[in-house]
């Protein structure tokens, strides 16, 4: 091949590829907009007590994030996510699961003893990927990117790695793609 075909088709080829990567990218940001950076980085979506639907609470006495106290945490989902499971059974791709932690407040009231939600003891989000994003970034694999947030800390997380800090409590329930689904009364059809 002549040298001047063989540069045009180096070029050509350098320009597909590189407009594939930019276009993969562009449609790679509406990935978990405002909660997931290009970079893999999580933070909490301010909007989640407002804008998602809450799929169900626990009360955990004895709470380790609680100091010993009764906990409750409350777990939400964007509206879309809950659509999408209600279907198919399974979380769509940049699904976002947000377990909010309080300490609970429990006092006799005319229904007996009751716990409420007082102060916030943080933030656990969970977003789904399918298509193993971030390899060798250490808050994502499973299929899930994993993150803590302290209160008032909500775009720095503190967890650094998912496997040692998130992943061995959650594989009691690997068979539904590590989430207590059972408990989110919300997500059943
Ligand atoms: C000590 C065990 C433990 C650790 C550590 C833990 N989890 Fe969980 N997580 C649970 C349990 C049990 C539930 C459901 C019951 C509850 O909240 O009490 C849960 C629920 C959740 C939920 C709500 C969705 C669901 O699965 O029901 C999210 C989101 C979550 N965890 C994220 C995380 C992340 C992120 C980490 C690591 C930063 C983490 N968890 C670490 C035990 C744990």
């Amino acid at each position: 091949m002549p040298k001047l075909k063989v540069l045009t088709l180096v070029l050509f080829t350098g320009i597909l590829v590189a407009t594939g990567a930019a276009i993969a990218q562009m449609t790679d940001k509406s990935f978990a907009r405002g909660v997931v950076s290009a970079d893999g980085a999580i933070s909490l979506p301010s909007n989640f007590r407002t804008d998602y639907v809450m799929l169900g609470a626990w009360s955990v006495a004895g709470d380790a994030d609680t100091g010993g106290g009764v906990g409750l945490h409350v777990v939400y989902a964007p509206r879309g996510v809950v659509d999408v499971y209600r279907k198919t059974g399974k979380f769509p791709d940049g699904a976002v699961l947000v377990k909010e932690l309080f300490k609970g407040k429990t006092e006799t009231l005319t229904t007996g003893e009751a716990t409420s939600a007082a102060d916030q003891a943080g933030y656990f989000v969970m977003v789904k990927d399918t298509k193993g994003r971030f390899p060798g970034n250490p808050l994502w694999g499973d299929g899930w990117g994993w993150a803590f947030f302290e209160p008032g800390q909500i775009t720095n997380t503190v967890t650094k790695d998912y496997k040692a800090e998130c992943l061995a409590c959650h594989e009691p329930v690997r068979s539904t793609d590590l989430i207590y689904d059972y408990a989110y009364p919300v997500l059943k059809p």
